[in-house]
C-alpha cells in the first residue's frame, strides 16, 4: 500500500511540468489562435479557437519554470526519489520537454476533434484527459523514459485529477465546460 503512494507521489513529481503546461492556458490563454482562424478543406478549423498562442507561450512558460524549480530543490528531489527518476541537478531540459510535449500533445489532440468534427470544447473521453501526457512521455523520453510503473499511475491518477482541476476551472469562470 506505502509503495503504491510512493509511486504516485513520484509519479505526479516527474510529470508536474506537464500537469502545470496544461492548466495554465486556461487563466492565461486567449487572444489570437494559433490556427489563425483557418479552416481545412473539410470545412472545420486546423485547431480552433480554443488554442491560442498566449496560451501556448505561457504554459511554456509556467510548465518549463516547474522544471527548474524541480531542478533546483534536489533536497524535494531526494524525498520523493530524485535519484532514482533522475530529477536532480542539470535536469531542467526535462521539464522543459516535458511542457512542450504536453502542450503539443493537446494541440494534436484539438486538431483530431475538428478532423472529427467535434466542436471546440465538445467531449472527447480518454483524448481529453490523455493528451498532454502522451505527449510530455513522447518528447520527455528524448532524455529519459520512467519506469513502467511511473508510467501506469501518471496514466491512472491523471485522469481524475484532470477533472477535478477542470471542474475547480469551471466553478472559478474560468472554462465553459466542467470537464
Ligand atoms: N488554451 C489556450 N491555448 C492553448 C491551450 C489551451 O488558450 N494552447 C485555453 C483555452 O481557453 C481553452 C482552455 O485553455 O479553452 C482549455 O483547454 P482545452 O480544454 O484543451 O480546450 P477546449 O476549449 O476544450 O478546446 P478543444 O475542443 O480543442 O480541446
Ligand atoms: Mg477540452
Amino acid at each position: 500500500m506505502i509503495n503504491i503512494l510512493i509511486t504516485v507521489i513520484k509519479a505526479i513529481w516527474f510529470i508536474l511540468p506537464a500537469y502545470f503546461a496544461n492548466a495554465s492556458p486556461v487563466v492565461l490563454g486567449g487572444g489570437t489562435p494559433i490556427d489563425g482562424g483557418k479552416k481545412l478543406p473539410d470545412g472545420q478549423r486546423i485547431l480552433g479557437d480554443g488554442k491560442t498562442i498566449r496560451g501556448f507561450i505561457g504554459g511554456l512558460m509556467v510548465g518549463a519554470s516547474i522544471g527548474v524549480l524541480q531542478d533546483v530543490s534536489p533536497e524535494i528531489a531526494e524525498m520523493v526519489g530524485g535519484k532514482t527518476l533522475g530529477i536532480l541537478h542539470g535536469n531542467w531540459t526535462l521539464g522543459f520537454l516535458l511542457a512542450l510535449g504536453a502542450l503539443l500533445g493537446d494541440l494534436a489532440a484539438s486538431f483530431i476533434k475538428r478532423r472529427a468534427k467535434l466542436r471546440r470544447g465538445q467531449p472527447a473521453p480518454v483524448l481529453d484527459q490523455l493528451d498532454f501526457v502522451f505527449g510530455a512521455l513522447l518528447l520527455g523520453s528524448l532524455i529519459m523514459i520512467p519506469s513502467w510503473e511511473i508510467i501506469v499511475a501518471i496514466l491512472i491518477v491523471t485522469p481524475s485529477i484532470h477533472l477535478g482541476l477542470n471542474f475547480g476551472a469551471y466553478k472559478l469562470g474560468y472554462k465553459s465546460e466542467p470537464y
